[in-house]
């Protein structure tokens, strides 16, 4: 059978540096507190003349080349973002242009911060039925462009930046020895919505609008949500949560992340965590931390890998990968 493999992986931050002493300056915070609350010491923001699209475009450039392979190669683009350059063309019509890509199939996924997973999974469907030979996948996000400076509750939490992998087609056995996408779970539950929107919209408001959240109540239901779709995951794969030799949870606040590891009995040494040196980034940072963990070493060939996320829809979902 044939099996969606990762055979490269690259990611691009924003050369803007903000910290959270930056940060302070002119919002009511400190350093303290937000190391304290979310592990995140500093973000990137994009230049006002830097649309998604060219975060998109530099992940994508460094995925294609740790893969060995051309812009001319690619049969699929998806983009998972919430921040797209303009309402249409897609993101990813955009990035096709720009990457001098030849005429292929290209959209826009939009699940918020498990944009990434949905992306993801939507790829499968594509390289695994034999319809896509090389596939790009990217998360790219410009995050602080939806902030409201006045919402010390959000405005520190979030960061730009674009994460890539390249998705080929490969023979699998069946089994879970195989290398690729093993299994995923995908959820969504509308009637949450409240607790994390941007109050606008092309045919609401006719604005972008601003991030608005509930924070305390996002983080609870982030540790359970996260958790379920884990072990779904997991199931559907036909693997042990245990036999997971990295978890590449989505980057939203260390106490998330230390609170899921709790909850499933997870090594804190298993888990990558890059979330102190870019905050959320939404779509973009699962590849994000696996970009970093792959070009340390950490993940090696042959792993398993386990990717999930929580964001606005509510969206959730988790993946599993043999790299
Ligand atoms: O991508 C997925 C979506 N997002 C998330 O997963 C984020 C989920 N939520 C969180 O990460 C946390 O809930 C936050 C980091 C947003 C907040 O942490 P918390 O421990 O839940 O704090 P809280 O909202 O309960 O607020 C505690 C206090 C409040 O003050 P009072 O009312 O106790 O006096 C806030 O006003 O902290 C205050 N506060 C701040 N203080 C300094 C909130 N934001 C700040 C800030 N600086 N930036």
């Amino acid at each position: 059978m044939l099996r969606s493999a990762i055979i490269g992986v690259g990611g691009f931050l924003p050369e803007t540096v903000q910290t959270n002493e930056d940060l302070a300056k002119f919002v009511d915070t400190s350093d303290a507190w937000i190391q304290e609350r979310t592990g995140i010491r500093k973000r990137h923001r994009a230049r006002d003349d830097q649309p998604v699209s060219d975060l998109a475009l530099e992940a994508s450039k460094r995925a294609l080349a740790a893969a060995g392979r051309t812009a001319d190669q690619l049969d699929l683009i998806v983009v998972a973002t919430t921040t797209p350059d303009m309402t249409f063309p897609s993101t990813a019509s955009i990035l096709q242009r720009k990457l001098g890509a030849p005429v292929l199939t290209a959209f826009d996924v939009q699940a918020v911060c498990s944009g990434f997973v949905y992306a993801m999974s939507v790829a499968d469907g594509f390289v695994a039925r034999g319809l896509s030979q090389c596939a790009l996948v990217v998360g790219a996000e410009a995050m602080t462009r939806l902030m409201d400076y006045t919402d010390r509750g959000t405005c520190v939490l979030f960061g730009d930046g674009a994460g890539a992998v390249v998705v080929e087609p490969v023979e699998g056995q069946g089994t879970t020895a195989d290398r690729g996408l093993l299994g995923f779970s995908l959820r969504s539950d509308g009637t949450k919505q409240d607790l994390l929107y941007v109050d606008g919209g092309p045919s609401t408001t006719g604005t972008v609008g601003k991030l608005r959240m509930v924070g305390n109540h996002v983080f609870k239901h982030a540790v359970v949500n996260i958790s379920e779709a884990v072990v779904s995951a997991a199931k559907v794969a036909g693997v042990e949560v245990s036999e997971v030799d990295w978890f590449i949870p989505h980057q939203a606040n260390q106490r998330i992340l230390k609170g899921v590891a709790d909850r499933l009995g997870i090594d804190e040494a298993k888990v990558i965590s890059t979330v102190a040196d870019h905050a959320n980034t939404s779509a973009a940072s699962i590849p994000l931390a696996m970009d970093v963990a792959v070009r340390d070493g950490r993940i090696k060939p042959g792993d398993l890998l386990l990717m999930e996320a929580m964001g606005g829809g509510l969206t959730w979902g988790a993946c599993v990968v043999r790299y």
